[in-house]
């Protein structure tokens, strides 16, 4: 009578190790997908900077940064708008006088700067 149950309980103990044999293996499947696709992200990276260094570019220093200048529609913070554009920067920029800072907009733009965000009084 015994022998029914314990093949039954054996039978169940198997699966629930294969069970965890596949979970293991899904994990590390993962694992390696995982790694493999920031290999190839890191490789895409490395591709496209070599690219750039070909045309005769050189790697933009703020690329992916995100920098606020306040006073930017003149002097100082208008130069530095333009030179953290020129690298690649989003820029968020602020001044009180809206005029100057929508003409700095504007030029940015015609420069195809990224993101530019003003914000007047
Ligand atoms: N230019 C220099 O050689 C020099 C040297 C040392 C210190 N500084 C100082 O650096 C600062 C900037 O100089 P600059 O020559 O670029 O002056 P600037 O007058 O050309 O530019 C200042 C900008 O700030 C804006 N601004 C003023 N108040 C503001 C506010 N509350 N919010 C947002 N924007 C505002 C103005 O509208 C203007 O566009 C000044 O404080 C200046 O005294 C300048």
């Amino acid at each position: 009578m015994n022998g029914g149950g314990g093949s039954s309980a054996g039978s169940a103990v198997t699966r629930a190790g294969a069970v965890r044999d596949a979970l293991a293996s899904i994990t590390l499947l993962l694992g390696v997908a995982y790694q493999a696709i920031v290999e190839a992200a890191n490789i895409v990276r490395q591709v496209a900077t070599c690219a750039r260094l070909q045309r005769g570019g050189r790697p933009m220093r703020l690329q992916d940064k995100v920098a606020i200048v306040t006073g930017a529609a003149s002097g100082i913070g208008r130069s530095t708008a333009m030179l953290f554009a020129r690298e690649g920067a989003r820029l968020v920029l602020n001044d009180i006088d809206a005029q100057g800072l929508e003409a700095l907009v504007l030029q940015m733009l015609k420069k195809r700067a990224r993101t530019v965000a003003g914000n007047g009084r």
